[in-house]
């Protein structure tokens, strides 16, 4: 069996994602802690003949993707698309993060995605067909004040998936990163964000997934869901380096920042 492998699939763009695949026939893994949510969605999604399976896992353990393997590996599932999406933010100076919070997201948004890349990637080598869409983020082009460990996490995202791609050169395996700006999710919320105040506008999910399949379709590299996405990273290169990081700094939406400050 084949299967399309999302990570996150409890919310927001990883929900998302799952609905799209479906509604395109692909069966489907769906992973995050809260099996509620994972049961719920595969419920819905269910029917024409689709296999749903959902694992409940932490992917803020580190044995979390090796766990996820064998799952797949023990129920004969194979893996020919996986969607890296997991993720969490956290807003407030960086002297003041709590260091489980620190340890928690290096592990979460990079160290098993890392991981997880580095388990499902040989089966699709070997049989020379399949791809990778891993989530960044805008935010992953420049270190941005007051969410500066995410803002790390989403360019190793970047970098990982650049270098991931020459490697694949030759092969008919794909990777694509998809680099939202502002996207109507519980993300910010769950950040402490309150993102009401921010000045960038506010993307829909579907929107993020659609235009990351189609860039995965069309072996893109780099995908930017809407054309103000594209111009900011296009500005971002050629402006200097200090404007750069006043302005995203300045646009990133972090809602109260007296009160995200004083964390
Ligand atoms: N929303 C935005 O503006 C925006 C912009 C750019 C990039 N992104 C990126 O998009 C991705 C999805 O975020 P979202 O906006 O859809 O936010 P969301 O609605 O909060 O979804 C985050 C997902 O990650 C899962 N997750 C978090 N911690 C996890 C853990 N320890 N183990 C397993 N799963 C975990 C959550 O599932 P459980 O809580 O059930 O585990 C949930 O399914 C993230 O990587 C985020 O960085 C978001």
């Amino acid at each position: 069996m084949s299967c399309t492998l999302i990570t996150g699939a409890s919310s927001g763009i990883g929900k998302e994602f799952a609905r799209e695949f479906a509604r395109r026939g692909n069966d489907l893994v769906l992973v995050a802690r809260s099996i509620e949510a994972l049961r719920e969605l595969a419920g819905e999604l269910r029917g024409g003949g689709r296999e749903i399976h959902v694992r409940a896992e932490d992917l803020s353990e580190p044995e979390g993707p090796g766990r996820i393997y064998e799952f797949c590996r023990e129920n004969g599932i194979r893996i020919d698309l996986l969607v890296n999406c997991a993720g969490f933010g956290f807003a407030g100076r960086y002297d003041a993060m709590p260091p489980a919070v620190l340890q928690e997201m290096v592990q979460v948004n990079a160290a098993s995605l890392a991981m997880m890349v580095r388990l499902f990637l040989p089966g699709m080598i070997s049989r020379n067909a399949g791809g990778v869409i891993n989530v960044s983020s805008l935010s992953g082009f420049q270190g941005v004040a007051l969410i500066g460990l995410y803002s790390a996490t989403k360019s190793f995202i970047i970098t990982l998936t650049e270098s991931l791609r020459e490697e694949l050169a030759g092969t008919k395996v794909k990777a694509t990163v998809v680099c939202p700006g502002y996207v109507r999710t519980a993300f910010h919320e769950r950040a402490g964000q309150e993102p009401g105040q921010s000045l960038l506008p506010i993307s829909d999910a579907r929107l993020v997934v659609r235009s990351a399949i189609r860039g995965l379709q069309k072996n893109r590299l780099l995908v930017f869901p809407t054309a103000l996405d594209a111009l900011l990273v296009f500005l971002q290169r050629i402006l200097p380096r200090r404007f750069v990081l006043k302005t995203a700094a300045l646009m990133a939406p972090l809602g109260n920042r007296d009160e995200v400050l004083r964390r």
